[in-house]
């Protein structure tokens, strides 16, 4: 039998993460990003990470189509965005301080640090994909990091 759905995102939600953003250009020049902590730096060399996407999400389609994502990690400041890009649908970039990566993703203001990748595998993971980037280019930002821990957001402690 599976093994149930619910336990597995009980305990993997005690493996505390940070919380990004990606985002990509695709079709028409669109831009759409989605809020994601299923992240992972890959291999160093070549320089490669790893999102994992649902293949339900519209990001997943824009992703295949655009074939370049930009990780834009987020600061505590900044979970009103965690929260507008984790809704599904159209996201709305017009309030917002962005400009364009090398690859031609978006590349958000204020947060801790981004990496812009291109799109070099996709790898079928069960009801997700695993989209593979190489690193073209990316720069580190300052702040305090918003975390993502027992399905909550949460900060580090001061000490
Ligand atoms: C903290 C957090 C982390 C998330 N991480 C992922 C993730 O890694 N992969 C994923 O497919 N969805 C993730 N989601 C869910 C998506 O953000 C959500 O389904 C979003 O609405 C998808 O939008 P779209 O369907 O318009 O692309 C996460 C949501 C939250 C709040």
């Amino acid at each position: 039998m599976a093994f149930d759905a619910r336990l597995q995102r009980d305990i993997m939600g005690r493996f505390a993460t940070g919380v990004t953003v990606v985002t990509t250009r695709y079709k028409n020049g669109d831009i759409t990003g989605m809020t994601a902590n299923a992240v992972m730096s890959l291999s160093l060399d070549p320089p490669l990470v790893v999102v994992s996407v649902d293949k339900s999400a519209t990001m997943h389609s824009a992703l295949s189509d655009g074939q370049c994502y930009a990780i834009n990690i987020l600061t505590r400041e900044q979970e009103h965005l965690s929260n507008r890009f984790a809704t599904p649908g159209p996201k709305d970039f017009s309030d917002l301080k962005w400009r364009d990566g090398k690859t031609g993703a978006p590349i958000l203001d204020g947060t801790l640090g981004y990496l812009d990748c291109k799109l070099v595998n996709i790898l079928p993971a069960g009801d997700h994909d695993m989209f593979v980037g190489e690193i073209i280019d990316g720069e580190l930002g300052a702040g305090e990091p918003l975390l993502f821990y027992g399905g909550q957001y949460r900060s580090i402690a001061e000490e």
